[in-house]
């Protein structure tokens, strides 16, 4: 990609969002085009996405939906992915997250880039996999 056609890098990271995850993509990573495989920043956002919902959950939970997923921009090799994420809804059962990733490219540390945004919900699963409540006030409100 030329020097003027890259994606104006972000002037502040998410406020209100907490950082969950932060990885660098390798060769091995890459799609027939020499990007990101799609599929390997989905496994991550599940991942990233896990780390709020299993504060309130305290024990097993399942990914039941992805909501929504957005790549905004591709990913490159050498990039740094910083994973943000936020709850949006806490049911019964269930915990909704937003998760934003943000890339900092191989040459440009410190400028942000959003290439990502998604929304997934987990369920709180007991020993038998079926839906269990989410304990209440297990977990401080983040400030
Ligand atoms: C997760 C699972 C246990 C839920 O069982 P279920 O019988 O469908 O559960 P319910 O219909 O009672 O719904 C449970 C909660 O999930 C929510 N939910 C169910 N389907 C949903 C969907 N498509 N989108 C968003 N939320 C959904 C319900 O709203 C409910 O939330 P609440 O209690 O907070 O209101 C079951 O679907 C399952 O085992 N799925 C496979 C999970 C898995 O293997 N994930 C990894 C995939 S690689």
């Amino acid at each position: 990609m030329s020097a003027e056609s890259s994606p104006r890098p972000e002037s502040a990271l998410p406020l209100g969002r907490e950082l969950v995850l932060k990885v660098i993509p390798m060769p091995a990573d890459c799609n027939a085009n020499g990007d990101i495989f799609g599929g390997w920043v989905m496994a991550q956002v599940d991942l990233a996405g896990s780390v709020l919902p299993a504060r309130h959950v305290q024990g097993r939970m399942a990914t039941v939906a992805v909501n929504q997923f957005i790549f905004k921009q591709p990913v490159r090799v050498g990039d740094i992915l910083s994973f943000f994420a936020h709850v949006e809804r806490i049911g019964n059962t269930s915990i909704t997250v937003q998760v934003e990733v943000f890339a900092e490219q191989f040459r440009s540390q410190g400028a942000y880039v959003k290439v990502t945004e998604a929304s997934l919900t987990y369920v709180a699963i007991d020993d038998q996999g079926k839906p269990r409540k989410i304990p209440r006030g297990t977990v401080q409100a983040p400030t």
